[in-house]
């Protein structure tokens, strides 16, 4: 709603309580409604396949190539640098992801790559190497992997608090994760269910604002996130973002109601209260509602490139091969990227990410640090 918009709805009703200025002042400072190509809904998307990238012979060959050099050199991962690694056939083609995922709807499909053929290894470097040209990798957890596994190594379910989202088979809510840009390719798919699923924040904003703009403005405001639950580690039980942030006119939104319903158990964090409850629950409400989101089946070799500020990600329960080298298999990066995104100071969780090349808070390396992408390719046995 602009504000001129606001000021006529408001012409010709009495100015004298405390009340309605309040609120003209809460309705005024909404932003705008985003008419991006970052605002969609999945069912329009579905109609087509303009958020699919499909490789063509040359690049696949290009990319196969820098694949294996990168595995026969076994180079530090925490020091590469897409430098090192050129792309010619492909340049282009990651130009274009780059500016989808940064400034388009937010995230691209690529499809093309013959994992089903490929060592995990090799599948490993390729995407290595592509997340080098699509950013910084950043460090997934306490060991400082920059490659980290989506295989179910545990049968716990997502209310157990010491449940990893990326290690068990149950759904996953709605969510942002940690980073600039969320990756994941890949390997094997699950026997059934295991669906990506995407939803536009900018439409889901969109919707709120339509809806209740007496409310839309509570998510400009911060809120308490449970960093605990994220981050077993975490040197505090929370922290605080707004849901949206809109600077120099960019939009950008980090969300999940989960984690601030769950940081309100702390002690010490204020209530919320009954109208930033009502706000989430109309979030979540219209995030599910049919039509919004994008559900996408990956095959072997397909790789998602997904901007953390565009679209919240969840993913649908699944069931497992019994043998381990069938099971549902995604490997994920995490990279900082760098368009130097406007975004309000103390956005998302940024003051936890983790600079590639230094350990966390600089202490020394954990003993079970890998960063050669061989050893990477094969999943922990953590659970
Ligand atoms: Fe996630």
């Amino acid at each position: 709603m602009s504000l001129c918009a606001v000021e006529q709805d408001w012409v010709g009703l009495p100015l004298d309580t405390g009340w309605q200025m309040e609120t003209i002042m809460r309705v005024a400072d909404i932003p705008d409604p985003v008419h991006t190509e970052a605002a969609w809904r999945g069912d329009r998307l579905m109609t087509g396949e303009d958020w699919v990238y499909t490789l063509d012979d040359r690049q696949v060959a290009e990319l196969e190539a820098l694949g294996t050099r990168f595995l026969a050199d076994d180079p530090d991962l925490r020091f590469v640098q897409a430098a090192d690694y050129p792309l010619d056939a492909a340049a282009d083609a990651v130009r274009s992801w780059r500016r989808d995922v940064d400034f388009g709807r937010g995230f691209v499909l690529v499809r093309g790559l013959k994992s089903h053929l490929y060592s995990d290894a090799l599948s490993a470097a390729i995407y290595y190497v592509l997340g080098l040209h699509m950013g910084d990798p950043i460090r997934q957890n306490e060991m400082g992997d920059l490659l980290d596994h989506v295989y179910a190594t545990s049968d716990k379910t997502m209310d157990d608090p010491t449940a990893l989202s990326s290690k068990v088979r149950d759904k996953l809510v709605y969510h942002s994760d940690s980073s600039d840009i969320v990756a994941l390719m890949c390997l094997r798919g699950a026997k059934q269910g295991g669906l990506s699923c995407l939803v536009s924040g900018a439409e889901i904003y969109n919707e709120i604002l339509r809806r209740r703009p007496d409310l839309a403005g509570l998510l400009l405001e911060p809120f308490h996130w449970d960093w605990r639950r994220q981050d077993h580690n975490a040197p505090a039980d929370t922290y605080t973002s707004p849901v949206v942030s809109v600077e120099e006119g960019v939009f950008s939104m980090y969300a999940g109601s989960l984690y601030i319903l769950t940081a309100q158990e702390y002690p010490g964090v204020p209530k919320l209260s009954d109208d930033q409850i009502e706000v989430l629950r109309l979030f979540d409400e219209i995030t599910y509602e049919p039509g919004m989101a994008i559900e996408m089946d990956f095959r072997p070799g397909d790789i998602q490139w997904l901007s953390n500020y565009a679209a919240l990600h969840a993913r649908t329960a699944f069931d497992d091969w019994p043998e381990p080298q069938r099971k549902r298999h995604l490997l994920r990066l995490w990279l900082s990227s760098h368009t130097d995104r406007p975004v309000v100071p103390g956005f998302g969780k940024n003051g936890v990410v983790q600079h590639r090349a230094q350990s966390r808070d600089g202490a020394s390396e954990h003993p079970d640090a890998r960063f050669s992408i061989r050893e990477m390719s094969v999943p922990r046995l953590i659970s």
